[in-house]
């Protein structure tokens, strides 16, 4: 356990840029005590004590903020930087030097047991907020933007950002504007305005016959 915070300890300082020392990410890291209460968590899940499992990670989150199903499979050197409001799924599966933001959602889309929730490779990072829902594979060194919603899976090496997660710099044809509309596409509000112009110059119309 005291190898393996240190392991962490020294991979936090090389990878968070606020360089903080060893004994700082130790005492004061709560990506690292999620970690570290995850091993013992899932020893316990592992050997059949799955209550005491459940009440260790319940734990856990109490003090972390850091919600670790014990079922969840995790490598070396997992760094969860500021770790408020991780959600990590029972069947997830995660390499190592993996890097996780808060916010971070590795769920699942289905009610069925089994594989539902994904598997990220080593050096992965998924930023902020990202939602990696499903089964999928998110390969080694891949990058899922903060904020994005990742269904499919991501090939090693490739970034993918936005709602549905894609890589940037897409064609103009299938960028969308800002609230989501892509161009040509029926735009529902437009119509609706322009039935109620179309309805305005009528009744116009008729007050002007009438007048
Ligand atoms: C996805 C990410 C890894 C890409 O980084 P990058 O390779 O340096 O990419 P760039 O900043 O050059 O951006 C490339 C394009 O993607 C867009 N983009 C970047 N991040 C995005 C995101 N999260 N959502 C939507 N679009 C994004 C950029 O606007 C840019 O678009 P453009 O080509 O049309 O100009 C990074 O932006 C990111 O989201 N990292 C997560 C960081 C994080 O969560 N930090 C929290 C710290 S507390």
């Amino acid at each position: 356990m005291i190898r393996e915070a240190l392991e962490i300890a020294r991979s936090i300082r090389m990878r968070d840029p606020a360089r903080p020392t060893v004994a700082e990410s130790i005492l004061c890291y709560a990506g690292l005590h999620a970690v570290l209460w995850h091993r013992l968590a899932h020893r316990l899940w592992q050997s059949g004590f799955r209550g005491p499992a459940r009440c260790v990670s319940h734990f856990a989150r109490f003090l972390t903020g850091v919600e670790i199903h014990p079922g969840a499979r995790i490598g070396r050197r997992l760094f969860i930087d500021h770790g408020m409001g991780v959600v990590i799924g029972e069947t997830a599966e995660i390499g190592d030097d993996v890097l996780i933001y808060h916010g971070v959602t590795l769920g699942g889309l289905t009610t069925k047991p089994g594989k539902r929730h994904p598997t990220l490779a080593d050096g992965a990072i998924i930023g902020a907020g990202a939602q990696v829902l499903g089964p999928i594979l998110i390969g080694r060194n891949a990058r899922v933007g903060a904020n994005a919603v990742c269904v499919d899976p991501v090939p090693d090496g490739v970034t993918v950002v936005g709602i549905p997660a894609r890589p940037p710099g897409r064609a103009p044809e299938q960028q969308t504007t800002g609230y989501g509309i892509a161009p040509g596409a029926p735009d529902p509000v437009a119509e609706q305005i322009a039935a109620l112009r179309a309805e305005i110059a009528a009744l116009r119309q008729h007050i002007s016959l009438r007048a």
